[in-house]
């Protein structure tokens, strides 16, 4: 007589991957990666230049193929890059258009980038060309554009890297409300631990291709970067990459 299986009941996730290899020639980049994304949890992802961040990304998001292992994405993943990536012969609005999933005409397509827009603060450059918006604005406008395609994981490749200090500010308080409006899961990579720390739920550490911490930020939202706690666990994570502080 055979037992009966047990069905564990596993939380709802908004991807699974286990046992990601990947490689580039001799180099090994990914090594056995075994990572859960919650829906609806942030969870950012830090480790050295090279340390092969950017690649899992875009093997999440289906811009490259795994070596080995396995990736399960439960609906839509989408990429914001470090830069805009606009097309700039296309005004603002027909940029954020293209993301649609399912393109149908242009107003219907336009209607929904122009809401989408206003949801970033950004209605009143709609039709403005991409070449005249602030670095702060083209990231709204990447952001809408990754939005409009309704992502039930929006993938972060440093999107706040090369703003300025306060933009970068104004740009965490927008991506938390936009969460809390939308509730997709969220893998933010970034080199600045303050900004893991106070965005996340759970902050990862990238090392010689697997993960070498996962480290739950157990704090009350909204955080600051100066309140106390948040150094103690930017200690902790500049130890984990080897940082000397
Ligand atoms: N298409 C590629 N071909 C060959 N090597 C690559 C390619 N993409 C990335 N690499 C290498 O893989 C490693 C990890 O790169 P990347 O994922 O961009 O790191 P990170 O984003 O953490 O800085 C680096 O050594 C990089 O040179
Ligand atoms: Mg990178």
């Amino acid at each position: 007589m055979t037992a009966a299986t047990t069905i564990t009941p596993t939380a709802p996730a908004a991807a699974r991957i286990g046992a990601l290899g990947k490689r580039f020639g001799e180099r090994t980049v990914l090594d056995g990666i075994d990572l859960e994304i919650g829906a609806g949890e942030i969870v950012a992802l830090v480790g050295r230049s090279g340390s092969g961040k950017s690649t899992l990304l875009r093997i999440i998001g289906g811009l490259d193929s795994a070596g080995a292992g396995e990736v399960f994405v439960d609906g839509r993943p989408t990429i914001v890059f470090q830069e805009p990536r606009l097309i700039p012969w296309q005004p603002v609005v027909r940029n954020v258009a293209l993301g649609r999933p399912a393109p149908r005409n242009r107003r219907t397509d336009e209607h929904a980038a122009r809401a989408v827009l206003a949801e970033v603060g950004l209605a009143a450059r709609a039709d403005a060309w991409p070449l005249t918006l602030s670095g702060g604005e083209a990231q709204r406008a990447a952001l809408a554009r990754a939005l409009v395609t309704e992502p039930t994981l929006l993938l972060l490749d440093e999107p706040f890297g090369a703003l300025d200090a306060l933009t970068r500010l104004t740009m965490h308080t927008l991506l938390l409300g936009l969460h809390a409006e939308r509730s997709f899961g969220v893998l933010l990579v970034t080199h600045d631990v303050l900004e893991a720390i106070t965005l996340a739920d759970r902050v990862l550490v990238l090392d010689d291709g697997r993960i070498a911490a996962d480290v739950p930020i157990d704090l009350p939202r909204p955080r600051t970067a100066a309140a106390p706690e948040v150094s103690e666990y930017a200690t902790r994570l500049l130890t984990l990459l080897g940082v000397s502080h």
